[in-house]
């Protein structure tokens, strides 16, 4: 998302933030998920990985003198001072049930579970929403032409936080439409991995049974000494 410029930002020393409202001073540098902490609230929901990874901790804020609605991760946000803020533990949007093993990877079918996606008005709000940078309308487009494997490509990095969704004029559950094309392009259109399946043969076969239980009955020096000595593979 853009970054605001605000005057005279305090690099060491306390700031004032407004967390649901109420004022509390916080030192500055903190990320706004310690801040909550610092500030005496304990996080049950709304945090998992803290590195950016987990999408639990979506955060609208506002900044001092700027009217515009700011949406971050708040593991991966710095305070600032004079900024209102909430955190979005969950953003409610419903998953519509369906059976992947009968779902054809097509358009269709996103556009038959989700039909929202047909109202989508090309807005970008979804785009600027996204803490990951992705590029959502582009998935929905993709979406609305049908193209399954291009969504999968576009929403890989997706982490579910909602916040596309929470902005959507269109009401569209995106990561929900996200994990669908995703499944979709996984379970039928990406292209099959000729070696796992080989390698999954020959575990059903037992080829590795007996050096198997040889590594459970070995030592944890002998265990050592054989990782130190593994082949790794080339760069
Ligand atoms: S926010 Fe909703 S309506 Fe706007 S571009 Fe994104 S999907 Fe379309
Ligand atoms: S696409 Fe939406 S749900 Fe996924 S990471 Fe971006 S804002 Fe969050
Ligand atoms: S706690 Fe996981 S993304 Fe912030």
């Amino acid at each position: 998302m853009d970054e605001v410029e605000v005057k005279a930002q305090p690099k060491t020393g306390m700031v004032t933030v407004y967390i649901m409202g109420q004022a509390y001073r916080v030192p500055a540098g903190l990320t706004i998920l310690k801040a909550l902490e610092y500030a005496g609230f304990r996080l049950v929901r709304g945090v998992g990985c803290r590195g950016g990874f987990c999408g639990a901790c979506a955060t609208v804020y506002r900044l001092p003198g700027d009217y515009r609605l700011y949406a971050d991760l708040a593991c991966q946000t710095t305070v600032k001072d004079g900024m209102y803020l909430a955190m979005l533990p969950s953003t409610p949007a419903e998953r519509r049930p369906y059976d992947i093993r009968k779902a054809k990877p097509r358009g269709e079918t996103l556009l038959a579970l989700y039909p929202e996606l047909a109202r989508c008005v090309a807005c970008n709000t979804c785009t600027k929403s996204c803490p990951q940078k992705l590029e959502v309308m582009e998935a929905v487009q993709a979406a609305l032409r049908g193209d399954v494997a291009k969504v999968a490509e576009l929403t890989f990095d997706c982490l579910s936080c909602g916040l596309c969704t929470m902005r959507c004029p269109a009401e569209i559950p995106h990561y929900h439409v996200w994990q669908l094309a995703r499944r979709l392009y996984g379970a039928y259109l990406a292209p099959k991995a000729e070696h796992l399946a080989r390698r999954v043969e020959e575990i059903a076969a037992g080829k590795f049974d007996g050096e198997l239980d040889r590594l459970v009955r070995l030592g944890k020096e002998e265990l050592r000494e054989l990782y130190k000595a593994r082949e790794i593979e080339p760069e």
